[in-house]
């Protein structure tokens, strides 16, 4: 468990450097090939994937992307990430099997920064976060 949260702390980490990177010096000509890169580390679903079940890849970003918070159930809890105490909520609930997908995805895609959650706008595609609202309806029951 602490190496798999390390190794995600590393991956999200090396994901930052490269946005950073990329956004800090990069003369246009390079920014696609970056681009395709730093997408490949968010798990987007590459060529040789594209068979693979919608399911297990949605499962798959949830483990990279929320599962250090919101825990493997998605019961969530208090946690401490990069030092910060915060309380993730659980998104299996009634009242959140309640909202509408276009809702959940809003809240993926916006984050709550006030109270750590990030925004996954800027590095999910649309495709993904629908296909994580998928699993979050899984991990609810539905
Ligand atoms: C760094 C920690 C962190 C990560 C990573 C994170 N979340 Fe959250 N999430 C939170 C916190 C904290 C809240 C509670 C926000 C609040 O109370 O306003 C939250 C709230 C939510 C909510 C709304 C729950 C409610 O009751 O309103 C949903 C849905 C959600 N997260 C889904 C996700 C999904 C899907 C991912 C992955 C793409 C994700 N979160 C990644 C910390 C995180």
């Amino acid at each position: 468990m602490n190496v798999l949260k390390i190794s995600i702390t590393t991956a999200v980490t090396m994901f930052f450097a490269v946005s950073c990177a990329q956004q800090a010096n990069q003369p246009a000509a390079n920014t696609a090939n970056t681009t395709k890169a730093a997408n490949a580390s968010t798990a987007a679903p590459a060529p040789t994937a594209a068979a693979k079940d919608e399911m297990a890849l949605a499962a798959d970003l949830y483990t990279v992307n929320c599962m250090t918070c919101h825990k493997d159930s998605g019961k969530g809890g208090p946690v401490t990430v990069d030092g910060k105490k915060i309380n993730p909520d659980d998104i299996t609930t009634e009242k959140m099997a309640a909202k509408s997908d276009e809702k959940l995805k809003s809240y993926i895609a916006d984050g709550f920064p006030d109270d750590g959650m990030p925004a996954f706008k800027d590095k999910l595609s649309d495709a993904e976060m629908v296909s994580l609202v998928k699993h979050i309806r899984k991990l609810q029951g539905k």
